[in-house]
């Protein structure tokens, strides 16, 4: 059964970017927002660290742009990040118009009246935070203005798994999937995809329930294009906790003075970069890397005991009470840390107004590929890039012309099933070549193997698929595998170690005296 409804903005994705839209599109608009009923989903709410911005009288707009810029790399668009640190202000002063519940800095010496902290590839505090659950309080602040909203509809109920086209190529909503697996097709004027990263095409990742680059492939499926895939982050202190659930150990730990030690007791931050712990994330992640090859141990220490009990309560209190319910008393004792997947600096490219490539499809927050990262992201400037750049789509969509009506391509499919198990060990393989092959150290060799492994699961997913019905488990796998091919094609092509991308083989940066290009791919790459 097909069902068929007329919306004006279509907006997939809960998460701080789609909520940020549609409460600002929502002043010209009417907007349907598809997001999941369960927050655990997505990345927002698990942001821990904070918001970049330039808040302190000490702080100017040129130090954030030069930070963000050494930390992507290179390879960061210069017109990108100075527009997002101008915009920074004025995003978190409407943050703070709506309530969220900023941590206060109340002490007599304070320059602003919130506290700033510090984390990595940061030259001063620029951090502005709820303590340390900081997209849990945006998040919640954002939902419940947006579920009083009169021109705010929010459909729970539903999970998109393609996009619609019509005969003149324009992005026209999406394809559903309702809680019955029966199909539904919202038919919008405008659509944005605030559907987050593709770090869930790793075996571990920062977050519970991470997004598989689903948003990316339903883009690319429409011809859009996608820039720098390669560029995939590793947060480098996810908490070591086997049998637990994945726990982010946040950056700003090491901003309010954590050390991490090997194993047999070195600190080796010092040695390597004169910012120590503090360095951008590539290199400290690099660094951890190397270090548990050298000593074998399947972690590292984090240690912040020297910061006192008092100080460790007040600036991390969720941490602090997680890691006790798992029996650690970080007062005490030092973290056992390792990397995870935490962020997809690639994505959709946009320009920034949030436009793809494509016709009446915007993508904003992690699924976007903005030109702020560059080659590594610097930490919390994703929050910051989905606020300013949903305020800007938002803008744009207040003019954008209305779609003139056209017959929309029809979807083919089946009636089969796939045994969900199944689904599961084809998602399991793929996440294990990229795992081994495709994560913070690559190789050719890794590279060429996890090429060869993943054509043979398409390969053999495609035959599997040809006949069944959809259903929203082999969607999300379906585009995640495309995803994580055309990731290692962009890896391929980059001949070059630089940010997260770093491959012994040619550990260099490319000396052609040449601005460095991001890498740019549509689905017909895949082929
Ligand atoms: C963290 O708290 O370390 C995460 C911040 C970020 O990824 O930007």
């Amino acid at each position: 059964i097909l069902a068929r409804s007329e919306h004006d903005v279509l907006v997939i994705g809960g998460g701080v970017a789609g909520l940020t839209l549609a409460l600002h599109a929502a002043e010209t608009r009417r907007v349907t927002l598809v997001r999941p009923a369960n927050d655990d989903q997505g990345a927002s709410r698990w942001a821990q660290g904070g918001i970049a911005a330039v808040l302190s009288p000490q702080d100017d707009f040129d130090a954030h742009v030069a930070d963000t810029l050494v930390a992507g790399d290179g390879l960061c668009d210069e017109r990108a990040v100075r527009f997002t640190v101008e915009q920074g202000p004025g995003a978190i002063e409407w943050l703070l118009s709506l309530g969220v519940p900023f941590t206060r800095d109340d002490s007599p010496t304070a320059s602003y009246p919130y506290h700033l902290t510090r984390e990595g590839g940061h030259g001063t505090r620029r951090i502005i935070h709820a303590e340390d659950a900081t997209g849990r309080a945006v998040l919640d602040t954002l939902k419940r203005h947006a579920e009083g909203h009169a021109a705010i509809t929010i459909r729970d109920d539903l999970v998109a798994i393609e996009l619609l086209s019509d005969s003149e190529n324009r992005c026209r909503g999406a394809r559903c999937l309702d809680e019955q697996g029966q199909l539904q097709e919202l038919v919008a004027n405008d659509t944005v995809l605030a559907t987050g990263g593709a770090s869930g095409i790793y075996r571990h990742a920062t977050s519970p329930h991470p997004a598989s680059g689903e948003g990316m492939m339903m883009a690319a499926e429409l011809g859009a294009e996608l820039m720098n895939l390669e560029f995939q982050q590793f947060h480098p202190t996810c908490l070591f906790d086997p049998e637990g659930p994945p726990f982010l150990i946040s950056e700003a730990v090491r901003g309010e003075g954590g050390r991490l030690y090997s194993t047999d007791g070195r600190r080796f931050m010092p040695e390597l970069d004169p910012r120590a712990e503090l360095a951008p994330r590539d290199i400290v992640a690099r660094a951890i890397d190397a270090e548990m090859q050298r000593t074998g141990s399947p972690h590292v220490w984090l240690d912040v005991t020297h910061l006192g009990e008092t100080a460790i309560r007040h600036h991390f209190p969720t941490i602090h009470a997680h890691c006790l319910g798992r029996g650690l008393d970080i007062t005490r004792q030092p973290i056992p840390v390792v990397p995870a997947a935490h962020y997809s600096c690639g994505g959709i490219a946009t320009d920034p107004d949030g436009r793809s490539s494509v016709p009446h499809l915007y993508a904003i927050g992690e699924v976007a590929c903005t030109g702020l990262h560059g080659a590594n992201r610097m930490a919390s400037n994703s929050l910051l890039e989905c606020l300013v750049f949903a305020r800007s789509c938002a803008a744009r969509l207040a003019h954008a012309e209305a779609t003139a009506p056209a017959s929309l391509t029809p979807s083919h499919s089946g009636s089969g099933s796939v045994d969900a198990e199944r689904i599961q060990q084809w998602r399991l393989r793929m996440r294990s070549v990229m795992s081994q092959h495709v994560a913070i150290v690559r190789r050719d060799a890794g590279l060429e193997a996890a090429a060869d492994e993943l054509d043979a699961l398409i390969h053999e997913v495609r035959s599997a698929i040809a006949n069944a019905a959809p259903s929203t488990a082999l969607a999300s796998l379906w585009h995640a595998l495309r995803l994580a091919r055309l990731t290692v094609k962009a890896a391929r092509m980059r001949r070059e170690s630089r940010g997260l991308h770093y491959n012994p083989d040619c550990p260099e940066h490319v000396k052609t005296g040449l601005t460095p290009l991001p890498s740019r791919l549509h689905l017909h790459d895949l082929s």
